[in-house]
């Protein structure tokens, strides 16, 4: 795991690269205890972040509720526009891409939802929910077809094939949460953003989603960004962690580093909230 953030160092190009990327939204929409940008009304919640990404990565995104860990990956997936900064994806201008090139771009990024449940169509078959994405990006691929890959990523995330053909309350919170991920998957994408994936979700059931993610992740060749509030759970896979803090990243670094020696106050105060960490669990 060390080996990628060695290839980083000694330049090879990152998958994602994020300079200085801010959002604000206006104050009456938002509570007010955001910290207040230079134009009056507007609260920024993601207030000038940067970071690479390395192939094959897991960088960690903690922080507490509020803090704008969500507003930074919808930016990344750009389902929002930043108000400015600049975000480069496999070296290409993310942030100016349009049309095919967008969707092109767009397919290599996919997001894994803390509500599984909420974000899959009920009425919907498995298979349908899962072979969704194969039907928007290759339409030409016949139903068949599109049903075997969806059977064949529900296998890799670790339910049978029959799911194909159930329907989303007939599983699991665990179980839909490896529907989400199948779904994310099915296009192969090269990064994926998981946004408090097992917030919903049992400890020991979290704690096999994350292992279904580290391994998909070495399966697929993916990138992970890995978003939760809670730092045990980033320090489960991340190789690096950044801490975020009302907008900004305060501390960033190895996770081992980040995790034993803190360097920030509020990184600390994260720690020591945290009620009782079982040893071995911050080890790589
Ligand atoms: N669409 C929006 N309109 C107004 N304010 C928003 C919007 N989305 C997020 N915010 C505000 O931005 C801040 C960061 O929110 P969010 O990114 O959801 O944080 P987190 O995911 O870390 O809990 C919060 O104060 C939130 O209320
Ligand atoms: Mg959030």
């Amino acid at each position: 795991m060390s080996g990628t953030v060695v290839a980083a160092a000694n330049g090879a190009e990152p998958l994602l690269e994020v300079r200085n990327l801010r959002k604000s939204f206006s104050r009456a929409s938002g509570p007010l205890s955001v910290a207040e940008s230079h134009a009056g009304g507007l609260a920024a919640a993601v207030d000038g972040v940067s970071f690479t990404l390395a192939r094959g990565e897991t960088l960690g995104i903690v922080g507490e509720s509020g803090c704008g860990k969500t507003t930074l990956a919808r930016l990344l997936l750009r389902l929002i526009e930043p108000d400015s900064g600049e975000m480069r994806f496999r070296g290409q201008d993310w942030l100016g891409a349009r049309g095919a090139e967008l969707r092109t771009l767009r397919r290599r990024i996919q997001m894994v939802f803390q509500d599984s449940a909420a974000s899959l169509d009920p009425r919907m078959r498995v298979g349908t929910i899962v072979g969704e994405p194969l039907a928007i990006h290759e339409p030409r691929l016949p139903r068949a077809g599109r049903l075997a890959r969806a059977g064949a990523m529900l296998e890799a995330a670790g339910l049978g094939h029959e799911a194909l053909f159930r329907y989303p309350h007939e599983f699991s919170g665990g179980q839909r949460q490896r529907i989400g991920i199948a779904r994310a998957l099915i296009l192969h994408p090269e990064l994926v953003v998981a946004d408090e994936p097992v917030s919903a979700l049992d400890v020991s059931v979290g704690a096999q989603i994350l292992e279904l993610l580290d391994r998909l992740r070495r399966e697929f060749s993916l990138s992970l960004l890995l978003i939760s509030h809670s730092l045990p759970v980033v320090a489960q896979l991340a190789t690096r962690v950044a801490v975020m803090q009302r907008g900004r990243f305060v501390e960033m670094g190895a996770a081992e580093q980040v995790l034993q020696s803190p360097q920030h106050t509020y990184t600390r105060e994260l720690l020591a909230a945290v009620p009782r960490i079982p040893a071995g669990d911050f080890s790589p």
